[in-house]
């Protein structure tokens, strides 16, 4: 198989199967717009019942074509597109897009079908995008083809558009048109059967012509490998992706507290974060990024200033700057000065500048000119809202007129509709975003802010650590063969402490007197806690006493621990009491993996403790996790200024964690069979006192395939 597209983007001729004579018509649709985009070459309409389409000679069949096909579009009932596509492949055809619906998406019959086309084409060494899509685009200068039933002809330019749903595309191709966004590639994906994301991806990086990105998902075929290309191709050209639909890992019921909160989208949020890749949450969102990318610079800094004619717009808009996380420009003495000197007094020289609403446009030219001045001004965002005397168009004008002298981005707001519209025409034309509100402006200067820090970051890196395999092989495959999913707390500890993880002293007793000596042993103050591979929240049992000082607490914690258990859960079989060392100090944290079924082993660090579900302070990462995604993970919680330190407290070991979150990542990668797990508390200390597994639970399941990926 070509690992190259270029028999879907760059065909020298195209058949279109199964154009009709009849308007309206889908293979008619298609082979107009090959035409009226000026495709640069021979089209062969084909229709065993027309002798014309379109005043175009039409040919009975693929093989009655005389000259050469590069690309077929395949417009015809499913039962008839095999046979097509053998007689595409006799004839030497090398890429073939399938319009047609009826394969996967139908179900059983259709999954059949599918598979059948799947091996015809490999037999041909043919590749195809489909089934059931509604056509691919290629904009360069030398191909010009629209192969899609579209109803607007695409502008040219840099955005490479990759979409999963047919009916959304065309709606794409309609919006993009309104906002005049130009198109590289655009790509309707349909079923993915050959041509897959990934494929359009790697096309994409290769491309000159495609200089943004755009994706429309509803699922991941290979997330590893998404991962691979993405992390990649984000250095160079930003990815903006809207995901629908949902993962699984959600729907499955988990017991462990990382399963729990690895809610919904939690995998895909952490996949483009690892990945660099923007995530727009609608397809708004998603051209309201578009627009800005491809239009203005990135800007260098998170500084922004705003200029408008009125008050209420400047605050929405400062406000959505800053719980975006940008910040708002402090001017030099100077620009308040000059400010001062070309504003009326009743006017505010502060950021946000408003100019008031007389403001005409003179007075945006010279406000926003000493504005983008500034070094401490990295973007602007100017706002207008049309009060009676000023003139839209004037001022759109204007501010198009400054903006062009500087390179940093200048966002617009033109606040209305109808009286508004000539005035957002010329700012567009002029390659200034005009939005309706304020926040979009804010929200798309935060996406290109963050793209930049994004492209900017090192790659990071799998580390490698010493590690006892084979130790916890064997643990996992005795469990296995005893049929256990949740392992016991010795089992357990010898994976956790295999990989170098530490615990406290821990023994596990079985009745009081034991209890006393083992207490003697390891010294008080310790802590009691229920052994039993029946419970799994142990203090929810009442199984767990800690803060034991002396022998007289140790012997009532032991009994009540023991009635506790019985009455809370009598169908529990006991397997002793174990005896810990209690844990003064430091910190608790959670770390825990839980699976998702698309995306494999997601790795979790947060507060940790008995509220940790509560709290939901936590940050997800998808294994294998590199030093650079440990770090990310423990910055990104809410609670890192604790573990830092505030009013004094000493700073804890955060290089510690993040080391020993990567250890916890080559744990599940080495070990596919662990399903689930959570270390909760795993307790933090400042530097030079080594973190403790104070609990911890796993559970394995033996059907669990790491070729599920
Ligand atoms: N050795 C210990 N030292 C200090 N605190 C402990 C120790 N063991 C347990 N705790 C405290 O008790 C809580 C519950 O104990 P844990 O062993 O995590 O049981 P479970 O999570 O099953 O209820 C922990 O979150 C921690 O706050
Ligand atoms: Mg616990």
């Amino acid at each position: 198989m070509p690992e190259n597209l270029d028999a879907i983007f760059k065909p020298r001729s195209i058949a279109v199967v199964g154009t009709s004579r009849k308007d309206g018509t889908i293979g008619r649709e298609i082979l107009y717009n090959l035409v009226a985009y000026g495709f640069n070459g021979p089209v062969y309409p084909v229709n065993p019942k027309a002798a014309y389409v379109n005043s175009i000679k039409c040919y009975p069949s693929i093989s009655a074509i005389p000259d050469k096909v590069d690309l077929a579009i395949i417009v015809i009932p499913k039962e008839q597109v095999l046979s097509v596509v053998e007689e595409c492949g006799e004839k030497g055809v090398k890429g073939i897009v399938v319009i047609s619906a009826g394969f996967k998406e139908i179900g059983e019959k259709g999954i059949q079908l599918e598979k059948e086309l799947v091996r015809m084409i490999k037999k041909y060494g043919i590749r195809l995008v489909g089934p059931n899509c509604m056509g691919v685009i290629n904009t360069a200068k030398d191909i010009r083809m629209d192969a899609t039933f579209g109803s607007t002809l695409p502008l040219d330019g840099q955005v490479g558009f990759m979409s999963q749903s047919g009916a959304l595309g065309n709606i794409i191709l309609e919006y993009a048109d309104e906002l005049k966004i130009g198109f590289s590639k655009f790509v309707s994906m349909g079923n993915k059967a050959d041509v897959s994301g990934n494929d359009l991806l790697m096309d994409f990086e290769d491309d000159e012509n495609t200089k943004i990105i755009l994706m429309y998902l509803e699922s991941f075929g290979n997330p590893r490998k998404f991962t691979k290309i993405a992390r990649r191709l984000t250095k160079k050209k930003p990815i903006i992706a809207v995901k629908a639909g949902r993962t699984l890992a959600g729907a499955r019921a988990a017991s462990s507290h990382t399963g729990a909160l690895a809610g919904l989208d939690v995998a895909v949020d952490a996949l483009f974060e690892q990945c660099g890749v923007l995530r727009a949450t609608s397809i708004e969102e998603l051209f309201d990024y578009a627009v800005a990318f491809s239009n203005q610079p990135l800007p260098k800094g998170k500084k922004v200033a705003i200029v408008t004619n009125a008050g209420g717009p400047g605050i929405i808009a400062t406000d959505a700057c800053v719980s975006l996380g940008l910040k708002m420009s402090t001017f030099d003495k100077e620009t308040y000065k000059k400010l001062e000197e070309i504003l009326p007094e009743e006017a505010s020289t502060q950021n946000p500048v408003d100019i008031l609403g007389d403001g005409g446009p003179k007075r945006y030219e010279k406000a926003l000119d000493v504005v983008l001045k500034d070094i401490n001004v990295d973007s602007v965002i100017t706002i207008f809202v049309p009060p009676l005397m000023s003139k839209a168009l004037d001022v759109a004008v204007a501010i198009s007129k400054v903006s062009a002298n500087y390179d940093k981005p200048v966002l617009g707001c033109f606040m209305g509709r109808e009286e508004v519209l000539t005035s957002i025409q010329e700012l567009e034309k002029n390659n200034i975003p005009a939005y309706l509100f304020p926040e979009s402006a804010a929200k798309s200067i935060a996406g290109m802010y963050k793209y930049r820090e994004l492209s900017k970051r090192s790659e990071g890196n799998i580390v490698h650590f010493e590690v006892e395999k084979k130790k916890v092989k064997s643990i996992i495959d005795n469990a296995l063969s005893a049929g256990k999913g949740y392992l016991s707390q010795d089992e357990v500890r010898g994976i956790l402490e295999a990989y170098g993880f530490k615990y406290p002293e821990t023994q596990l007793v079985k009745n009081e007197e034991e209890a006393v000596n083992s207490a003697n042993r390891i010294g008080f103050p310790v802590v009691l806690k229920i052994a039993s591979l029946d419970i799994i929240h142990k203090s929810d049992a009442g199984g767990v006493v800690i803060d034991l000082e002396d022998e007289g607490d140790l012997r009532a914690a032991f009994k009540k621990v023991i009635s506790n258990v019985k009455s809370n859960a009598p169908e529990a079989k006991i397997d002793g009491v174990m005896v810990q060392k209690m844990v003064k100090g430091g910190r608790e944290t959670i770390l825990g993996m839980s699976l998702d079924a698309s995306f494999g082993p997601l790795i979790m660090f947060g507060l940790g403790g008995i509220y940790v579900e509560v709290l939901k302070d936590v940050s997800f990462r998808i294994a294998p996790i590199t030093d650079l995604d440990a770090s990310d993970m423990v910055k990104s919680v809410k609670s890192y200024p604790l573990l830092k330190g505030v009013r004094g407290e000493k700073p804890v070991d955060i290089e510690e964690i993040e080391k020993y979150i990567q250890r916890l990542s080559r744990l599940v990668e080495d070990f596919p069979e662990i399903e689930e797990m959570d270390i909760n508390p795993f307790v933090v200390f400042e530097k030079g006192r080594c973190c403790n597994v104070v609990d911890a639970r796993i559970k394995i399941e033996r059907s669990y395939k790491q070729n599920k990926f």
